[in-house]
């Protein structure tokens, strides 16, 4: 059965021209790009996003990196989306994942525990929730963005 998740180009992937080989490593993989979305999100929003992270240390420093450029939203669907790409895109410290995941998106385009380069929903539930988050949608499909 199909499943849906929700996937970023963050702003150092999608400022340093990584974006087509990403997209290309998405298709292969056998996904199915439903929607996608250019946004350079503000304090307000990436704050919202990362609501769950808001206590955490690295939270002032995360909304920074976050708000320092475009980003890519795109929803992303095959069978088991949220574990297959996050298999693909790697752990989230980008530096382990260049020893350990080497074939993974994260050891292609980012640096370290912070600036990796992608975002995955962590699970379905979380999917839905953030695909709702960036995208309207309608039974009919004619969605308007919300931001
Ligand atoms: P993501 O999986 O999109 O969700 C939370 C983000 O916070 C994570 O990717 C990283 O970009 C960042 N992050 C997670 N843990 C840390 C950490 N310990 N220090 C700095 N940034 C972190």
């Amino acid at each position: 059965e199909k499943e849906r998740t929700l996937g970023i180009i963050k702003p150092d992937g999608f400022s340093g021209n990584y974006t087509d080989r990403i997209k290309q490593m998405v298709v292969e993989y056998g996904f199915n790009i439903n929607r996608e979305m250019v946004i350079q999100l503000d304090e307000e929003l990436a704050a919202k996003f990362y609501a769950e992270h808001s206590s955490k240390s690295f939270f002032s420093s995360l909304i920074k990196y976050m708000t320092s450029g475009p980003v890519l939203v795109m929803i992303l669907e095959k069978e088991n989306a949220v574990a297959h790409w996050r298999d693909l895109i790697g752990p989230t410290d980008a530096g382990k994942a260049k020893l350990t995941h080497p074939q993974s998106i994260r050891a292609m385009c980012g640096v370290d525990l912070e600036k990796n380069c992608l975002h995955g929903s962590d699970s379905h539930q979380s999917a839905e929730r953030e695909i709702a988050f960036f995208f309207k949608e309608t039974p009919s499909d004619e969605a308007v963005e919300k931001h």
